[in-house]
């Protein structure tokens, strides 16, 4: 019996000297635990030679008494552990606050922004096409010759045989004419890409703004003056255009249109993209009278936009994502 009551105090000291939760689980383990002390003992009453009662009732007394020592320490460790942790915790709130930072529109969106703002303006519907396109949207609606050599000029990320990452947004065209009919006024903005030698000028990716109208009567002096009106609203009222031939086989005569303000590049002609009024090969294939209608259309580089407006010598800064260079074009949205 003596000893049933020291294996007690045993266990009691070691419960009150416990440190921890961790420790105080263990030593439950060791006195109570399936195979503890004080089970063991427990186990032994069977076989107990002399008073098996009073052997029983020392047991499960002893056993009773470190439970209840060990439910007395564990409540005040654990209140000791919360105290601990709420002072970790702890917040300063008089701590000064990390400030927010505001987000701003990418120079890029905020050119193709104020590119629909124009063209809206105009009376033309912003519609979309998508960056994954099929060839034939790219290039075959657009009265590309197989194999024809102006597609070099163009040559871009194939998926497969039937889908490129477009290189033009004049994809839109195919598209609207298969399910719709003039008179039209549409552009699109968006994404597009080339396998090309990158350059100052140059990028793998870049932007586009694509534009066309058809109706009766549409005709180069249409084209000029939309591109006039364009070219004022986006560099302001001294710019002047320059239009001169160019090819390119979805327009008939093609022109190439380039713009030049006292304020920029010195006065130098500076290319924007290509325009001129759309091939009649393409109109009459999607049913499109050409007796009753024709139309024009350009397409521009966005990039080189902000590149004249605010001297960026080269395009490579819109895309490498530094922020040094992207806050001097911080405007809050609104
Ligand atoms: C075209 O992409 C024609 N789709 C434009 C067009 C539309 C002509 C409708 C007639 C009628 P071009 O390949 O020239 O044309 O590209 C147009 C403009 O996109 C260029 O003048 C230039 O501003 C820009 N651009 C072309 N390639 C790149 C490039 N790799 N990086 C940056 N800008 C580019």
């Amino acid at each position: 019996m003596q000893e049933i009551s020291q294996l007690q105090d045993h266990a009691i000291t070691e419960v009150n000297a416990a440190p921890s939760t961790t420790v105080l689980k263990e030593i439950r383990i060791k006195f109570l635990g399936t195979a503890g002390l004080i089970s063991g003992k427990l186990r032994e009453v069977g076989s107990y030679q002399g008073d098996k009662k009073a052997f029983g009732q020392a047991v499960n007394a002893a056993k009773s008494n470190v439970e209840s020592a060990i439910a007395t320490k564990e409540e005040s460790l654990k209140q000791a552990e919360r105290q601990i942790q709420f002072e970790a915790e702890r917040i300063d709130v008089t701590m000064p606050g990390r400030p927010m930072r505001v987000g701003y529109e990418h120079v890029l969106q905020q050119t193709m922004n104020k590119v629909k703002r124009t063209l809206g303006g105009l009376g033309f519907e912003y519609l979309e096409s998508p960056e994954l396109e099929l060839t034939k949207y790219n290039f075959d609606a657009l009265n590309y010759p197989p194999d024809h050599p102006a597609m070099d000029d163009q040559d871009t990320f194939y998926i497969n045989d039937d889908y490129l990452l477009r290189t033009q947004c004049t994809d839109l065209q195919g598209r609207v004419f298969e399910t719709q009919k003039p008179p039209l006024r549409v552009f699109t903005t968006g994404r597009t890409f080339r396998n090309e030698a990158v350059d100052r000028t140059h990028s793998h990716t870049f932007h586009q703004v694509d534009c066309f109208m058809i109706d009766k009567g549409v005709s180069m002096a249409h084209l000029k003056g939309t591109l006039g009106l364009f070219a004022r609203a986006m560099f302001g009222p001294e710019v002047t255009v320059r239009f001169r031939p160019d090819f390119f086989p979805f327009v008939e005569p093609g022109v190439d249109y380039a713009i030049s303000t006292p304020k920029l590049f010195d006065g130098r002609w500076v290319e924007l993209g290509g325009a001129g009024l759309i091939h009649p090969n393409i109109l009459e294939s999607y049913g499109i009278d050409t007796e009753v209608y024709s139309g024009f259309a350009f397409g521009l580089g966005i990039d080189r936009i902000p590149m004249m407006a605010y001297g960026v010598d080269d395009l490579r800064h819109f895309l490498e994502n530094d922020l040094r260079f992207l806050e001097q074009f911080r405007t809050e949205v609104v």
